[in-house]
């Protein structure tokens, strides 16, 4: 049987990029699926490829009133809801040095990524605990677990992500509700490539190259996909993890474990470069 056979699905931000994927993967697995975004023209044809199984919602996920109607749309749609992933977000877009961040986006930003996913728990909590429970699936980062530079307002809304995964699930564990968060390490994506387009040789070289350098940083020398992240949530979501709760699973290829290279080997590299000079 498909691992996600009758069962009913919300995946925020799945009109493109990580939330697509998982929508994909969960119809695929024998589910139904919710896509809720605010894209509209890319959220229907996200749900009309995925046929019956799947409808969209336009909804923004900042918004208290539109998550509450979502949740009833799910319900009056397909009976159910057994899984929430809160996966939409938004980057702040901060390369710069933090002496210089202005902060702009802090409540766009926190709104989306910290209250949406907030709002996404509650509204699905409730109508999960009436039913005798379910699983939420939070899409943090590893920026939510690792310290790091630039970005500012998106690390610490991911980070809040994380800590708000730990208190969710221990509050809703009552009502038999699981909660974990996922931590993607960079998947190329509109967000993953920083909005590079891939529609010419430069914009193509562009990718390349910033796939090439974000390796060296990986343990792992292999690029991630959309469907790496889409596999852990279909684990969080579906009946294989019924003991899993308040769990952040990184999705990195080792990243946030280490550093990807020796620490000691430079070290007695540095002491053999002196030795050779006596
Ligand atoms: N791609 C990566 O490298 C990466 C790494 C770590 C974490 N993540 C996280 O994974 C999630 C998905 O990222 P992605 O790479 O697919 O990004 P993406 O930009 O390709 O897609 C994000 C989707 O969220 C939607 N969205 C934005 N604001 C919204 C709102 N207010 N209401 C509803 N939908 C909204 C967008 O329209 C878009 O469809 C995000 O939470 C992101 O922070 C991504």
């Amino acid at each position: 049987m498909a691992e996600f056979e009758g069962r009913v699905a919300i995946v925020t931000g799945a009109s493109r990029g990580l939330g697509r994927a998982i929508a994909e993967l969960l119809v695929a697995e024998g589910g139904h699926v919710v896509i809720a975004d605010v894209l509209a023209d890319e959220g229907r044809a996200a749900a009309g490829a995925l046929g019956a199984a799947a409808r969209f919602c336009r909804t923004d996920i900042s918004d208290k009133a539109q998550v509450e109607a979502l949740v009833d749309f799910a319900l009056s749609e397909f009976g159910g809801l057994d899984a929430m992933v809160n996966n939409a977000g938004l980057s702040d877009n901060s390369y710069g040095s933090l002496l210089d961040a202005d902060f702009g986006d802090f409540d766009k930003v926190m709104r989306v990524n910290v209250l949406g996913t907030m709002l996404g728990t509650q509204f699905a909590g409730r109508a999960m605990a009436a039913r005798g429970g379910g699983s939420i699936v939070n899409i943090s980062s590893i920026g939510g677990t690792r310290a790091g530079w630039g970005l500012p307002i998106y690390r610490a809304s991911k980070t809040a992500v994380v800590g708000f995964t730990k208190c969710a699930a221990l509050e809703l564990a009552e009502a038999n509700i699981r909660v974990n968060a996922i931590c993607p390490g960079n998947v190329p994506t509109d967000m993953g490539t920083f909005a590079i387009g891939d529609d010419d040789e430069k914009t193509r070289r562009l990718r390349e190259a910033v796939g090439e350098a974000r390796m060296r940083f990986q343990p792992l020398k292999r690029q991630a996909t959309p469907r790496d992240i889409a596999e852990g949530v279909l684990y969080f979501a579906g009946a294989r993890s019924p003991q899993v709760t308040a769990q952040i699973m990184a999705i990195d290829g080792g990243l946030t474990a280490g550093d990807p290279y020796s620490q000691i080997g430079a070290i007695m590299a540095a002491r053999a470069q002196v030795e050779a000079e006596f």
